[in-house]
């Protein structure tokens, strides 16, 4: 069964921008539904499922905890490094984009000695750049899988392992690539994973998975952590607390709850695999339609993403002029650069029930007439 139908819940604007993607009406039927307390037995049977789907999707280890927490795809990144990191603890930042960026401020926030390893926007990390940075010692390195704001797929799998061949441990942002690309934390050997729902996942932004190794969580047991982190709403003990243990810690919001598990039901109903195959196709589909009309992708075509599309804006072209046209003449929602790239591509989602051919060519028919106006 394949997952696409958003048009009935997307009636207004297409949203093929960096997120958020269209909800479907299945997604959005499920919101619906009478609010449970936090604590109800009923919701606690619901987060179990949650938790479930979540280990499923992260492809999480035995004894991950895999689970949401309240709040954005940034609020999954500020647990990450809110349990990870401890003042003056030496961690390294992979930035080759605005989210790499975010990843190194908050890690500097939390009081870590960043130490950042640059890379060209529009580009994939060279996994070497990282083996030069670890020669001087680090406790954890933190990476971006798919990063938005350039439609580069970094090597994470090679990332992981150098770091954990130094001893680091790893904080790994799946924000876009959860539900659009393969994603295997267990297999990456990834400390901390997080994403966001509204991407892949076709959900409504409010929830930001999570997962952690049973290592990590092991040592939280045991009083390993050495210190008391600095966030309290973050903290993974007490998270660990409500979802396992289901003791308060604070009001999770049902709508949101039903609404990821429908949607995380809706992925296992399509298949992984079957998902991960629908997005590449439906991305290179897209790629092939831009360059029947003369427009190109920045990243070379191996570290391209097949969820966010960075679509180079030609010379002479106004960015903002088509952007928003799009919107005004199309009802299509795209996005525009960030940084460096400001001015310079187009972001276009094509993710979660999004991602089809049909909205493949409504893009491009529309972008064609704009360009050459
Ligand atoms: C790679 C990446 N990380 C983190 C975030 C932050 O997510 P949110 O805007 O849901 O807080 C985003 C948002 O687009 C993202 O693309």
């Amino acid at each position: 069964m394949s997952e696409p139908a958003s048009a009935e819940a997307s009636a207004g604007t297409l949203l093929l921008g960096p997120g958020p993607s269209p909800v479907s009406a299945r997604v959005m039927r499920a919101m619906a539904a009478p609010v449970l307390s936090h604590l109800d037995p009923d919701m606690m049977a619901i987060l179990d499922d949650v938790r479930a789907q979540l280990g499923r999707v992260f492809r999480a280890g035995d004894g991950a905890f895999s689970f949401a927490v309240s709040g954005t795809g940034t609020a999954g990144m500020e647990t990450a490094v809110a349990n990870l990191t401890r003042p003056g603890a030496r961690a390294i930042a992979v930035v080759n984009g605005y989210f790499g960026d975010r990843l190194a401020q908050m890690l500097q926030r939390y009081g870590a000695a960043v130490t950042r390893v640059d890379g060209e926007w529009g580009r994939a990390i060279d996994p070497a750049r990282l083996d030069e940075a670890l020669a001087s010692g680090a406790d954890l390195v933190a990476m971006v899988h798919a990063e938005t704001s350039t439609g580069v797929l970094n090597p994470v799998a090679d990332l992981c392992r150098l770091a954990a061949a130094r001893g680091a441990k790893t904080i790994v942002d799946c924000v876009t690539s959860l539900g659009a690309h393969p994603v295997a934390a267990a297999a990456w050997g990834a400390d901390a994973i997080y994403s966001c729902t509204q991407k892949g996942l076709g959900a409504p932004s409010g929830l930001a998975p999570v997962s952690f190794t049973a290592d990590v969580i092991s040592r939280l047991k045991a009083g390993a952590a050495d210190s008391q982190g600095r966030s309290f709403y973050f903290d993974l003990g007490l998270l660990h607390d409500y979802w396992v243990d289901r003791k308060y810690h604070h009001t999770i919001s049902a709508p949101l709850v039903y609404a990821l598990q429908e949607a995380l039901a809706a992925v296992e109903d399509e298949g992984h695999e079957a998902r991960w195959q629908r997005h590449e196709t439906t991305h290179l589909a897209f790629a092939a339609a831009l360059q029947e009309i003369g427009l190109d992708l920045l990243p070379p075509p191996a570290e391209r993403l097949w969820s966010l599309n960075a679509v180079t804006v030609p010379d002479g072209v106004d960015e903002a002029r088509v952007r928003k046209a799009l919107l005004a003449e199309h009802g299509i929602e795209i996005g525009a650069g960030l940084g460096p790239l400001a001015g310079k591509i187009w972001r276009v989602g094509l993710m979660g029930s999004g991602s089809t051919r049909e909205n493949v060519t409504r893009l491009v028919s529309a972008l064609a007439g704009l360009v050459r106006r």
